[in-house]
């Protein structure tokens, strides 16, 4: 592990995850498994491989959620204090804002909880730490940049501008949610006002630091980035963490003779495969049962889920759900104790119980 004993990291885990719902009208965005790990987790590991021992977590409703699945952070290998934002979802850099006494004069990288990245944060910080800029960020070239903060650069590869999800995006270029700062941040946060979207904007902040002349600087990412604030998202985020897995069967998993498992497959302990096909990349979590059915690549089937006479594929599942004599599903994205059951009771009719903002679709 490299060693970095200055720099302390702020993880953004409060906000709404409207985009989400309904998975998030109960449950945190940043907990949503992709490939049976919290995406959240993907951060703080890349956070703790960077050697960072001090790590502040900005939390909103979600808080007591967010606790219980990092604890005290010694299962990564720092330290984690709570930094709540009561006064609700305010901005980025309002949650910069609330953490000051946390940062100190420290310099920080801040780490949007909703985002995963490919590629290490070890570079970065050292890049950061040799040059001392005032403000790195990381940035990416999309298809869609007006859902992003966007940079525009000048001829000479120096920052121009950057404006929050514009009308008419003047550049490809968008802000990925890993920024790094030195304490100018906080004199810039001070001088700004909220958006038209009522929101505190990291992304006018470094504006500001570019316009007061402090040192910002651009560094490309070097892999893929998403970020995961909506299914589509979600679902490629899977494929791609589900591309670097590596074939594995707990002992205690059971497999029957009339099961298959081809390619890539991840089962975790106490899972049983009865007279089903599995086909990788997939992972089924802890406990869940597989019975008579396919589950095809890309599937995430997290804990303590029960698949019987039914097929899944490109899917990711929560925990406890069942699903019971469902001819296909795919590209879904299926939540928390939810049961999806073809019923053999008359009339066939569709009988629903369903949460707010769902969405069901039928062929
Ligand atoms: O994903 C990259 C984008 O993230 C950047 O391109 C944008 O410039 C940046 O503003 C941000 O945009 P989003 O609209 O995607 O941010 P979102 O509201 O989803 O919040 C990002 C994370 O920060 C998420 O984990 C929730 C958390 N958050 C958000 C707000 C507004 C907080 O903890 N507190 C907040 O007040």
């Amino acid at each position: 592990m490299a060693s970095n004993g200055k720099m302390k990291a702020l993880v953004l885990s409060g906000g709404k995850g409207s985009r989400l719902r309904p998975i998030t009208h109960t449950s945190a965005k940043q907990l949503i498994p992709i490939a049976n790990k919290p995406i959240l987790f993907y951060g703080l590991e890349a956070i703790a491989r960077a050697g960072i021992k001090e790590v502040g977590i900005v939390v909103g409703d979600t808080a007591q959620e967010i606790r219980a699945a990092v604890g005290d952070g010694s299962a990564f290998g720092f330290k984690a204090t709570y930094i709540p934002q009561t006064e609700g979802p305010l901005g980025l850099a309002h949650a910069v804002k609330i953490s000051h006494s946390f940062i100190g004069d420290s310099p920080f990288l801040m780490f949007l909880g909703d985002n995963l990245l490919k590629e290490s944060l070890n570079p970065l910080v050292k890049d950061f730490m040799g040059k001392k800029p005032s403000a790195q960020i990381l940035v990416a070239k999309v298809p869609n940049p007006s859902a992003f903060g966007v940079v525009e650069l000048n001829g000479d590869g120096h920052v121009k501008r950057l404006v929050e999800k514009p009308a008419h995006p003047k550049s490809d270029l968008a802000l990925v949610g890993v920024y790094l700062f030195d304490k100018s941040i906080f004199e810039a946060i001070r001088h700004i006002k909220p958006s038209a979207r009522g929101e505190l904007e990291i992304t006018d902040a470094i504006q500001w630091l570019v316009d007061h002349k402090k040192k910002v600087i651009t560094r490309p990412t070097d892999g893929w980035w998403k970020d995961t604030g909506k299914i589509g998202d979600l679902l490629e985020a899977n494929r791609l963490i589900h591309e670097t897995m590596e074939h594995s069967v707990h002992k205690d998993a059971q497999v029957d003779s009339a099961s298959r498992l081809e390619g890539r497959v991840v089962l975790e302990a106490g899972v049983r495969v009865v007279e089903s096909v599995i086909r990788g990349p997939a992972i089924i979590g802890a406990n869940s049962h597989i019975i008579r059915s396919y589950v095809g690549p890309y599937s995430s089937i997290y804990y303590n889920t029960t698949v019987e006479n039914s097929e899944i594929e490109h899917s990711i599942v929560l925990e406890q759900a069942k699903i019971s004599n469902i001819r296909r599903i795919q590209d879904s994205l299926i939540g928390q104790r939810v049961e999806v059951i073809k019923s053999p009771v008359k009339p066939e009719a569709y009988r629903i119980m369903v949460g707010d903002s769902s969405r069901i679709e039928i062929p």
